[in-house]
């Protein structure tokens, strides 16, 4: 039986029909469907979604693992709807992440949910030379993102969202990435309508090329 692809939408708006972020993602994926039809589209809604919050108890089972042990017991119980997050990421082929900028940076339920998977033994180990080597390799990943202001020139070191993003998926192994930006959408009607047919009109090449 041949088992089908599956394509990982990871959505952190919750604004649904009227964010900008998810209408340009829409581009992308009916692109992507065209040229991928047999493959999955799994919906992550974050919002929707009942991410486990990090407790002493949960939080502890990321250290046995960082000593290099097995969960265990009612450790190993309460990790459960974790390990399931964590397949269901690592078992996609294909990550597609719809995230604007909150506060410089990522909304905090995509944090959540970053924080959650992001485990040793799963998504990276420490190698026996001390390197870090992330777990999930050879898989691509297209970010889309809109944002009030501007971050280019003398404001890009505001910019904690992008460059966080590509520095924790790449820890994990996720190197090859696109990323889609619209920017800016509150300053004004026009410009913002401008700038989200550019990023519309790259969602759909990246979407159909991927
Ligand atoms: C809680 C919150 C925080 C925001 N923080 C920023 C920010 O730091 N910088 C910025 O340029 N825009 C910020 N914005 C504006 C959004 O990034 C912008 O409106 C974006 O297009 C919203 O995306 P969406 O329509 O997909 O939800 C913020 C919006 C919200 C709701």
């Amino acid at each position: 039986m041949q088992i089908m692809k599956r394509l990982l939408h990871i959505i952190a708006s919750p604004r649904e029909d009227e964010s900008r972020t998810l209408q340009i993602s829409k581009v992308f994926l009916d692109a992507f469907t065209k040229s991928h039809s047999d493959w999955i589209i799994d919906e992550c809604d974050l919002m929707n979604e009942h991410l486990p919050p990090l407790s002493q108890k949960s939080v502890s089972g990321k250290y046995v693992l960082l000593g290099g042990n097995e969960l265990f017991g009612s450790l190993k119980e309460s990790w459960q709807e974790i390990i399931q997050h964590i397949e269901r990421f690592k078992n996609a082929d294909f990550f597609l992440v719809s995230a604007p900028m909150w506060n410089f940076g990522i909304p905090y339920m995509l944090k959540h949910y970053i924080d959650l998977i992001v485990q040793p033994q799963y998504l990276f180990r420490y190698t026996e030379e001390g390197n870090e080597e992330g777990l999930v390799k050879g898989k691509r990943m297209v970010i889309i993102t809109s944002r009030g202001g501007e971050y280019g020139g003398e404001t890009k070191h505001l910019d904690f969202h992008i460059p966080y993003l590509r520095t924790v998926f790449g820890f994990v192994g996720i190197t090859d990435i696109d990323v889609i930006i619209a920017e800016p959408m509150d300053m004004g009607r026009e410009i913002r309508e401008q700038k989200l047919e550019d990023a519309k009109k790259r969602a759909s090449e990246i979407g159909f090329n991927a």
